[in-house]
């Protein structure tokens, strides 16, 4: 079975609600995931799974926070080719330019992903939203 890894950061707790429904997708088609806050994740570590999950709102002007996810996407990113990735993340004022950045650089460094970076204003409440998180963490899980 896939080795699956998610890994996030979340200011207000916004993006780690969004986790949560990934997670909870993953479970419910009997993977396993290792969950990382940022700060607490290891590049190496994480560059082992088959399926990358990251979670990170927008933030300054329409990008990743700076002081962990920026640094960790610059650590990892020579390493992503070839792996499943599936983004997610919250926002608020702007039109998800993040987002779409975000997967850009992504598919650039050569990985495929798993389903469209999944953006929520605010916070997770919409029946339809979770349900593409949730199968985004189960399509992780069938990967
Ligand atoms: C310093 C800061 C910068 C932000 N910049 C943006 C932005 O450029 N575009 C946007 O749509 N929302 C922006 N936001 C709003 C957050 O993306 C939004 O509040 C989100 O729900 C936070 O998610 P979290 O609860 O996971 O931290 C910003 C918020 C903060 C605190």
């Amino acid at each position: 079975m896939a080795k699956i890894s998610l890994v996030y950061w979340s200011g207000t707790g916004n993006t780690q609600a969004m986790a949560d429904y990934v997670v909870e997708g993953v479970k419910s088609a009997g993977a396993e995931v290792d969950v990382f806050e940022v700060t607490e994740a290891n590049a190496d570590d994480v560059l082992k799974s088959d399926v990358i999950l990251l979670g990170c709102p927008s933030m300054g002007s329409e990008v990743l926070e700076e002081e962990s996810m920026e640094p960790f996407m610059e650590e990892i990113e020579g390493g992503l080719s070839g792996k499943k990735v599936g983004l997610f993340g919250s926002y608020g004022w702007g039109d998800g330019q993040w987002m779409r950045d975000w997967q850009e650089r992504v598919e650039g460094a050569g990985a495929s992903m798993i389903c469209d970076g999944i953006i929520v204003n605010g916070e997770p409440s919409d029946d339809s939203v979770i349900d593409e998180l949730k199968s985004m963490g189960s399509n992780a899980a069938l990967a």
